[in-house]
């Protein structure tokens, strides 16, 4: 080591501080030279060796180096500190067309559901949900469902472990409302269904209904007529036609099934409908009085009409969906369109 070295080693180390870019640069460079194994103490390590005559002067620059160092780090320290991010400097030009990443879209089924809700609120209902995992007594036992019923088959109905299912349909919601509220009830109550089928172009394992529900005194199957057939034309269109058949369900008696005419081909017939003009919207009846005592209700009191709708069906046909599976592999090329 000698004079000459330490004035080059020094001019190399202010130049370092200097070119540092941040603060982990400037911090590296740092420790390159004080760092308990830096340059520095490496030098004055050495200073026993230099020849006697010299040390007082090596001593000295070596000092003038730590020092001159320690400014020049401050200094550039608080210039770092002030400068701008990185992200402040870009300049860029206002003028060029911004990156639109779209709009999000509701789905199909979340459209329909909505119009349903808009479209009974006004007749006066209100909305109410009860949960997917149902016991077997809301889903099945209320529901005047007997023992041996076929629906309560595990061929039909995903069970769970400790004997609760999925809701194979929302008509339990009506057991729950009406365990918890007194008669008057006017309510719907939208959701997810489970059944155990398998997937093709017109069934899935899991879809959605709307349930509804109203008792007072002296609810008729008139009622029933006029409310479905006001849905139909509010949400499919004025011209829909609605089409009653007796049919059977434990829960209502009478019961119906409930057809609206083919949106797509107006009901000339068409792959939608199966040429026949007509699609299977909903089940529906007259409350049976064994619900009705299921939940305490007072059967010469009140009587009451129900249905459940499929919202995939009338979804199908509204936006003219050929493949209930389009409507869960959610392809947003696909779903956007609607
Ligand atoms: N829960 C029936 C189903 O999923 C549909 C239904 C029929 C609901 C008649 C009702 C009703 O409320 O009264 O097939």
């Amino acid at each position: 080591m000698n004079i000459k070295n330490i004035t080059e080693i020094q001019d190399q180390a202010l130049q370092e501080v200097e070119a540092a870019s941040d603060a982990d640069a400037l911090e590296a460079v740092r420790i390159r030279y004080l760092g308990r194994k830096g340059l520095l103490p490496d030098l004055m390590k050495q200073l026993k060796d230099v020849e006697p005559a010299q040390r007082p002067e090596a001593g000295k620059r070596l000092n003038e180096l730590k020092n001159a160092f320690q400014e020049r780090f401050e200094a550039r320290k608080t210039e770092l500190e002030k400068a701008p991010s990185p992200a402040d400097k870009t300049t860029f030009d206002v003028t060029l067309p911004g990156s639109w990443r779209g709009l999000g879209k509701k789905h199909p089924i979340t459209q329909l559901m909505e119009r349903a809700i808009e479209i009974f609120h006004s007749l006066g209902f209100t909305v109410a949900d009860g949960p997917d995992i149902e016991t077997a007594f809301h889903n099945f036992d209320a529901l005047n469902h007997p023992p041996g019923h076929p629906a309560r088959d595990e061929t039909d109905t995903f069970y769970l472990s400790d004997g609760d299912l999925l809701r194979t349909h929302t008509s339990p919601v009506q057991v729950r409302y009406m365990l918890a509220h007194k008669p008057p009830v006017r309510i719907i109550a939208p959701g997810r269904c489970y059944r155990r089928d398998t997937p093709d172009a017109t069934h899935s394992a899991n879809f959605h209904q709307i349930e509804g529900l109203y008792v007072d005194r002296q609810v008729s199957l008139a009622d029933l007529k006029g409310d479905l057939t006001h849905f139909a034309h509010e949400a499919m269109g004025p011209k829909t036609k609605v089409r009653f058949r007796p049919h059977f369900f434990p829960f209502t008696e009478p019961s119906v099934e409930v057809d609206f005419s083919c949106h797509v081909c107006a009901g000339d017939g068409c792959r939608v409908c199966k040429q026949s003009g007509w699609i299977e919207i909903a089940g529906a009846g007259i409350v049976d009085p064994n619900v009705f005592e299921a939940v305490g209700y007072d059967t010469r009191e009140v009587t009451g009409y129900a249905f459940g709708m499929g919202l995939e069906r009338m979804a199908m046909v509204l936006f003219g969906i050929t493949d209930i599976r389009h409507l869960y592999e959610n392809d947003l090329r696909y779903l956007g369109q609607f």
